[in-house]
């Protein structure tokens, strides 16, 4: 894909405004066209597009990417589209070009009929400069990125393993230039990460956690990614209903998306240490398989009483959490499918951030708004956090209570967390918008790459701060 400023092109997406609507009034009253949505001209090679008058950076991309859905499929090279700015900064063009760009991914490897989309290069209508030059840079480096997370995640789970993640993330170093080391269970049973190696017990394949890094020569601050990476998410012997076991290729979608950061910060070379970890494994039943009952020893020495094998992304966590903080992060955050509970709280479409410090998430949720994902903090609370108190062990792996799983999750996670590192970490669960069974937005079915964006404008944003100071 390329992008271009102010040239001609093939098809033309015009946003309305007084003068065309009185220029085109015939038009659009032939069309019974009522300045809402998209009026399509194909004898112009023209699609008229209303914008709403409070356009945020998601509203901006989600509608670009609605235009860019009716004209995918036409026989058209190039399309021109109208420039709005609603940022004295490179944001608009981000969202532009993003919105364009990921309206035209498909995951159609498995199918025999493929309608083509010709669509290589995108033309915005301004003058070009540098601010906007940015904009379409990072705007094709996310939307490659996210391309990338996305086909890892729709991967069929038969095909894609934890010694996939181990392909993919060799293939990553080298075409970026990042350090790689790869772990099995050899190594995890050394380390005594014992509720990591718990959760893979009962799979074909060795667990692997796989660690990447990016180091510029100068490094602003030292900045590490935790991914879950469940392969696929049976529940194990709390065997998930058949119709909630469906769409678990999606639970390795943590991992993905540190992939995806990793890649995208390296390519806008970003002046930050950045290390992404993965812990890969897959939850599965055979006699091998750990059991609800168990009590596991984790590499922090917390005994963890399994009460569910299902909520086994938090135990994979506890060990990789425990592994990053060796790394003396000034920055931690991890990403996870982790709970159905998120999805029916904050619906299909929303991330939550959880933390200890207040003032992080205030900035980090700020930064999501510019990301054009969509994201809610959910605040941690010791009457909730007393809900995962154990009577044989340090801590139960579930709550003792129906409500608010997604914060007890997020709070079994934060006692893993070292106290000086509490301020220092972030969670987000990311289970609703990572994957969604339906074409929503500037997303197709599917995978949705959800935190990329998020985490990467977060460090823009947070390298913007550091250098004006
Ligand atoms: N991977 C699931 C969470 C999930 C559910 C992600 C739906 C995306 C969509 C996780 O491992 C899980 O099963 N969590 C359980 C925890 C429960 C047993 C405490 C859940 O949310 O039901
Ligand atoms: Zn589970
Ligand atoms: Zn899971």
């Amino acid at each position: 894909m390329k992008v271009e400023f102010n040239k001609k092109a093939d098809f033309e997406i015009i946003f309305l405004n007084d003068e065309i609507k009185k220029e085109k009034k015939d038009f659009f009253k032939l069309m019974q066209y009522e300045h809402k949505g998209t009026c399509l001209d194909i004898a112009n090679s023209k699609l008229y597009l209303a914008l709403s008058p409070k356009l945020t950076y998601a509203a901006l991309t989600s509608t670009i990417a609605q235009a860019i859905k009716q004209i995918r499929h036409l026989n058209i090279k190039s399309v021109k589209i109208d420039y709005i700015n609603i940022d004295c900064h490179f944001n608009s063009v981000y969202s532009i070009i993003y919105g364009a760009i990921s309206a035209l991914y498909e995951f159609n490897k498995y199918q025999k009929e493929k309608k083509k989309i010709n669509i290589e290069k995108i033309i915005l209508n301004t003058q070009e400069d540098e601010d906007k030059k940015e904009g379409a840079n990072l705007a094709l480096i996310l939307a490659d990125s996210s391309a990338y997370v996305k086909d890892i995640v729709n991967e069929i789970p038969s095909t894609y393993t934890q010694e996939s993640f181990e392909e993919d993330a060799k293939k990553l170093a080298k075409e970026n230039n990042l350090e790689l080391k790869v772990y099995k269970d050899d190594y995890l049973k050394k380390e005594n990460m014992n509720a990591f190696l718990a959760v893979n017990r009962a799979s074909a394949y060795e667990a692997r956690l796989i660690h990447l890094t990016y180091k510029p020569k100068k490094a602003l601050k030292k900045i590490v990614y935790v991914g879950k990476g469940l392969v696929y998410d049976t529940g194990g012997l709390s065997l998930k209903p058949a119709d909630y076991m469906l769409t678990m290729k999606s639970d390795k979608s943590g991992a993905a998306a540190v992939l995806g950061i990793i890649k995208a910060a390296s390519q806008l070379k970003l002046p930050f240490e950045i290390h992404a970890i993965i812990g890969a494994a897959q939850n599965c039943i055979s006699e091998k398989a750990y059991m609800p009952d168990d009590v596991i020893i984790s590499r922090e020495g917390v005994s963890i009483e399994v009460r569910n094998t299902d909520a086994e992304g938090r135990l994979v966590l506890a060990d990789c959490l425990s592994y990053a903080q060796d790394l003396k992060p000034d920055y931690l955050i991890d990403l996870a499918t982790l709970t159905g509970a998120c999805v029916v709280g904050l619906g299909e479409y929303t991330s939550a951030i959880m933390g200890y410090n207040e003032d992080l998430q205030n900035e980090f949720y700020a930064h999501s708004k510019r990301s054009g994902e969509y994201a809610c903090i959910l605040h941690f609370n010791p009457h909730l956090a007393s809900l995962i108190k154990s009577k044989i062990a340090d801590i139960s792996n579930t709550s003792s209570s129906r409500y608010g799983g997604a914060i007890t999750a997020g709070l079994f996670l934060g006692e893993f967390i070292k106290e000086e590192y509490k301020d220092k970490w972030l969670h987000l669960d990311i289970a609703g918008p990572a994957y969604v069974e339906k074409d929503w937005g500037e997303n197709s079915y599917g995978a949705g790459a959800a935190g990329l964006r998020m985490c990467i404008i977060d460090l823009l944003n947070i390298k913007r701060k550091m250098e004006k100071k």
